[in-house]
């Protein structure tokens, strides 16, 4: 395990599936105590009981220890909804993982720098705003960009982008910010690592290197099956059975959640101007209808959650 990241305790904010992965393999696999807060009681009770599930799993397979399993757990401490971002300030970092929005991850910046130590490194998992307004947001309003206090708290910003499952999937994209310093790039770098992840670098552009190439792909899909080319099944089974992908693109656009694929759509459309990246309008529409996929059991296939 890497020692250069020199985390003590980790933040992790959002207990949705990405913020539970990361909080489940920062306890297990970099051995970190986390700190885990959702503003929604009821969303950190749903994540526990995965993480408590998959732990399970892994005695279960001989993969860990019983004991491993309890001291994991025993690393994730909840931070109540009344202490809020507040119960985070004595954390080496905290990462970010709420809902693809920007106003909304403006605004938790703003609080981090406000309530957390000025050291702390502020990573986000956003799969596709940019890491640069984000670490705009986190300068204190009134400071100047171009004063230490400005530069420094811009400099911590970094995007550390997880995929889902977090457990299963071996990759971290790190996203340097046109603020962020080389330290806070190569603490991140090293978490992740001891997190059991490889890592891949890319610049801070709409979607990143990940979704840049993967989104226009499930958005090619649903594009056919608006205009009918196959059907659902086929266009699964042809990517399935022909490309080797573990899941075709339109029951992957279901497992990451239509309305994250839509948002992420149209941060590729609006951040490039680039009509090859308009939304698929049957996309759009099932978002309009609340059909966000596997997450609350309808989206292009039906699920029994
Ligand atoms: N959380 C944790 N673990 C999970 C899981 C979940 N939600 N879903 C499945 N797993 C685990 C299972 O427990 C099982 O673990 P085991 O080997 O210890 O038993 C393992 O994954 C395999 O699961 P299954 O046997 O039930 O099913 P599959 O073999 O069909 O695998 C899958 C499921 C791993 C999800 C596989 O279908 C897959 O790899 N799909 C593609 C996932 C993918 O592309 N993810 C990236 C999405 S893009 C992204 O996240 C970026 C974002 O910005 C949009």
């Amino acid at each position: 395990m890497s020692i250069l990241h020199g985390i003590r305790t980790l933040g992790v904010l959002g207990a949705g599936q990405m913020g539970t992965g990361i909080a489940l393999v920062s306890a297990l696999r970099a051995k970190v105590p986390v700190l885990l807060h959702d503003r929604s009681s009821e969303q950190v009770t749903k994540g526990l009981s995965l993480v408590d599930k998959l732990l399970a799993k892994d005695v279960a397979k001989g993969r860990i220890t019983s004991d491993e399993a309890k001291d994991a757990r025993e690393r994730i401490t909840v931070v109540g909804s009344d202490a809020g971002i507040k119960g985070l300030r004595d954390v080496d970092m905290v990462i970010e993982a709420v809902s693809e929005n920007l106003s909304l991850k403006q605004s938790i910046f703003g609080s981090f720098a406000a309530e957390l130590r000025p050291d702390a490194i502020l990573a986000t998992n956003t799969s596709s705003i940019s890491i640069t307004k984000i670490a705009a947001a986190s300068i204190p309003s009134g400071v100047s960009i171009t004063s230490e206090e400005g530069k420094r708290s811009a400099a911590r910003v970094v995007g550390l982008h997880f995929f889902n499952p977090v457990p299963v999937m071996k990759l971290v994209e790190l996203i340097s910010a046109l603020q962020t310093s080389e330290d806070t790039l190569e603490r991140a770098r090293s978490f992740a690592i001891a997190c059991g992840k490889e890592v891949t670098v890319s610049k801070d552009v709409p979607g990143f290197v990940s979704n840049a190439l993967l989104m226009p792909f499930i958005n090619e899909a649903i594009m056919c099956l608006e205009k009918g080319t196959a059907t659902r099944d086929d266009i699964d089974t042809t990517l399935k059975l022909g490309m080797a992908h573990p899941m075709g693109p339109l029951q992957l656009a279901d497992f990451i959640g239509l309305d994250t694929c839509l948002a992420i759509q149209q941060t590729l459309y609006e951040g490039t101007r680039d009509s090859k990246y308009r939304p698929s309008i049957l996309l759009e529409r099932m978002v309009d209808a609340q059909w966000y996929g596997r997450k609350n059991g309808k989206g292009f296939y039906e699920y029994n959650n």
